[in-house]
């Protein structure tokens, strides 16, 4: 089907940009002895997921229980859930998932480990952990390295659980748009893990993964890394947000919109805050970057006398591609004028 057929607003893939974002992250670690281990929740898409393995990610990231799930029906091997989980029925769930592939999970208290271990033990399921230490985003994780210490320590006490490693995610810096401070300051997280990693190995505790950064930090990582593994998402597709921070990626994911409406002055489309989120900055039409789009639910707008008729299409750039992703049930896929495929974002909504 040629591209100009399909009915808008429609989330739309540019192959050929997927694929060269793919070859461009594994050029990136190559030779870093880092790993890929890609966020699931920028396609939330299997179909997508098992490109990523085709091409050498280790397995995937999640953030969610019920992502892991339709990862694992769809045959991933290897997830991990970058997060806690902490519902007792959620834990018992979990743990009956564990018994269909190598799943991981982050801990950042006691009794959460206490309750893995009474579920995994149930099921007789064995449990990957890893104990999340807070560098600087302020979200989950335990603040100090005494107190990672006794999470694996009671970690490596349950018969059930294993401890493997790190879970260090610094979100903060991610869209950091000042290059040296985004360097500086993923240098001090490098620094505070390695220091993290020697005390732990220094009371005998191995630490086999590090995981964490994003795409706007892949850069930073030298060959000397102490991370283990890569968890950027956005790299696949990039989006505004990531734009302005100059990662080294191109643009893949455009929601293809028509336009609606012409007056002197305003270009109208049929894509609103129904079709592309909002939540980072504004999205922008290709061609048209530097131009402001106003968003309503169900249009956008442009204002200025450009060469568009009604019926024409035009591909927008969203301004963040996972929120975006979530608002559709089909991701086209498309190379050069045509579409090629269609698959289901199988957990769009998927929070649970
Ligand atoms: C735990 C975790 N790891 C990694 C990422 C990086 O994703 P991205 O490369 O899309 O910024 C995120 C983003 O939210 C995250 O929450």
């Amino acid at each position: 089907m040629k591209l100009e057929n399909l009915e808008t607003p429609a989330l739309i893939v540019d192959l050929d940009v997927l694929e060269s974002n793919m070859a461009a992250m594994s050029r990136l670690l190559e030779g870093t002895g880092m790993g890929l281990r890609p966020h699931y929740k920028s396609h939330r898409c299997p179909a997508i997921a098992h490109r990523q393995i085709a091409a050498g990610a280790k397995g995937m990231t999640c953030a969610k229980l019920a992502e892991a799930k339709d990862l694992a029906l769809s045959g991933i091997e290897d997830i991990l859930i970058a997060n806690q989980v902490t519902d007792p029925a959620k834990v018992a769930r979990l743990a009956s998932l564990a018994k269909c592939c190598r799943l991981s999970v982050c801990v950042d208290n006691g009794e959460n480990v206490r309750q893995l271990q009474e579920a995994a033990g149930v099921q007789n399921a064995m449990i990957h952990c890893l104990v999340e230490y807070e560098v600087g985003m302020n979200r989950c994780g335990v603040d100090t390295p005494q107190a990672v210490l006794a999470l694996a320590r009671q970690i490596m006490s349950c018969p059930n659980l294993r401890f493997d490693g790190i879970q260090a995610y610094a979100g903060n810096l991610a869209h950091e748009e000042d290059e040296a401070k985004r360097r500086e300051q993923s240098d001090v997280v490098e620094n505070r893990l390695r220091e993290l990693k020697a005390y732990l190995e220094g009371h005998e505790i191995p630490v086999r993964e590090i995981s964490g950064t994003s795409t706007g930090t892949v850069e930073m990582r030298r060959k000397d890394s102490v991370y283990t593994e890569v968890q950027a998402g956005s790299y696949l597709f990039m989006d505004m947000a990531y734009r302005a921070v100059g990662a080294g990626f191109s643009h893949s994911l455009f929601v293809l919109a028509s336009v609606i409406s012409r007056r002197p002055g305003a270009v109208i489309t049929d894509a609103g805050v129904k079709s592309v989120s909002v939540d980072q900055r504004p999205p922008a039409f290709q061609g048209y970057e530097d131009v402001p789009v106003e968003m309503s639910e169900e249009h956008s707008a442009i204002y200025g006398d450009f060469p568009l008729a009604v019926g024409d299409k035009l591909r927008m750039i969203p301004s963040h591609c996972c929120t975006t992703v979530n608002l559709h049930n089909w991701l086209y896929l498309v190379r050069g004028d045509k579409v090629v495929d269609r698959v289901p974002v199988v957990s769009r909504g998927r929070s649970l």
